[in-house]
């Protein structure tokens, strides 16, 4: 993306802020930080610089959905440390809300699974959860869903959380005359046992065990595809409406997400706030540093009142 050569200095950003009715404001696990949530790719205080215990050939393999069919238990043992906590933001969730109440926000795409910006008042229309959230669980199985907090006690148990709906479909086999058949699956749920105790003629033989599917929360893995929302927003109503673009606290390296700035219209100016600069995206702006600071210099110089005190919604 070639730079628009008029907007450079911090003085452009806030009158473009100032100015603009239509931002899209696209953010990254950096605007969570400052809450003690761990981002990914920072050096060493990312949750992928923490993972090496796991002897991953790539600590992204955590979300990678092949290998949770493989072995779930991989993403269970981070996954305790990702859930949602307590009801609080950050000063940039509550910049995103200030841009909503002054009538200047179209759409908040976040690739954070934390679904912070709810407890910010962030309008849930005005969210675009690219990345899925924590809120569903669906049943890998089955594809039964149950509301996220169904399963945040065995997550928190280090349990790794069952289908309700097999295990109830199971146990009513179970209860029927030859209920236990013996049957081999194609999908390789099923465990296979070796039943070394009889010595009839079918002692050899695999018997397979029905198991319950794993319920996996609706979080976008690597190799899944993005809700429909993310697509059909961006391009169909977005696109053409778009005045300024902020992107903040991402490294934008996660596609389809990091290709939002090139998809919009050239002539529409972006601004990147973040620690780490991007080499591999033309902004026009680059407001480097925290970006709780730098959202509430640009509050402060566009003399809006950024309240990041204020109590959180019920
Ligand atoms: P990254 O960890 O890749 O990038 C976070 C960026 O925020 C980095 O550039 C940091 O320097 C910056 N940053 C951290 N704290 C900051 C602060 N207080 N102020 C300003 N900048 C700060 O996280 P994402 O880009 O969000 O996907 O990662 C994208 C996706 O990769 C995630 O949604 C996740 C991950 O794999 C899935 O799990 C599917």
């Amino acid at each position: 993306r070639q730079k628009l050569p008029q907007y450079n200095t911090v003085e452009d950003a806030v009158k473009l802020l100032k100015e603009s009715k239509n931002i899209v404001v696209l953010t990254g696990a950096g605007i969570s930080t400052s809450l003690g949530i761990p981002d990914f790719r920072s050096k060493d205080t990312g949750l992928y610089s923490k993972l090496a215990h796991l002897g991953l050939s790539d600590p992204q393999e955590v979300f990678d959905i092949h290998i949770f069919h493989e072995d779930p238990s991989i993403f269970f043992s981070v996954a305790k440390d990702i859930l949602p906590t307590e009801k609080k933001f950050s000063p940039t969730h509550a910049f995103i809300r200030l841009l909503q109440e002054k009538g200047k926000l179209l759409t908040n795409y976040t690739q954070n699974i934390d679904n912070i910006e709810a407890n910010a008042g962030v309008s849930p229309d005005k969210i675009v959860q690219c990345h899925g959230s924590f809120a569903n669980a669906t049943c890998i199985k089955c594809q039964y869903k149950v509301p996220g907090e169904a399963i945040y006690e065995d997550i928190r148990n280090g349990v790794i959380p069952e289908c309700p709906a097999c295990k109830k479909q199971i146990s009513e086999e179970a209860l029927k005359p030859h209920g236990l058949k013996r049957k081999r699956s194609s999908n390789g749920v099923h465990k296979k046992r070796k039943n070394n105790d009889q010595d009839d003629s079918s002692s050899d033989e695999d018997y397979d065990i029905p198991t319950p599917g794993v319920m996996k929360p609706d979080i976008t893995f690597f190799g899944e595809d993005l809700p429909d929302e993310f697509g059909r927003r961006l391009i169909e109503h977005d696109r053409e409406r778009v005045d300024l673009v902020i992107v903040i606290g991402t490294s934008l390296k996660v596609a389809p997400v990091a290709e939002v700035p090139g998809v919009l219209p050239r002539h529409i100016p972006q601004i990147y706030i973040s620690r780490t600069p991007v080499s591999h995206i033309g902004f026009d702006i680059d407001l480097l540093g925290d970006c709780d600071v730098v959202v509430s210099e640009l509050s402060r110089r566009a003399g809006w009142d950024l309240k990041h005190d204020m109590i959180p919604p019920d």
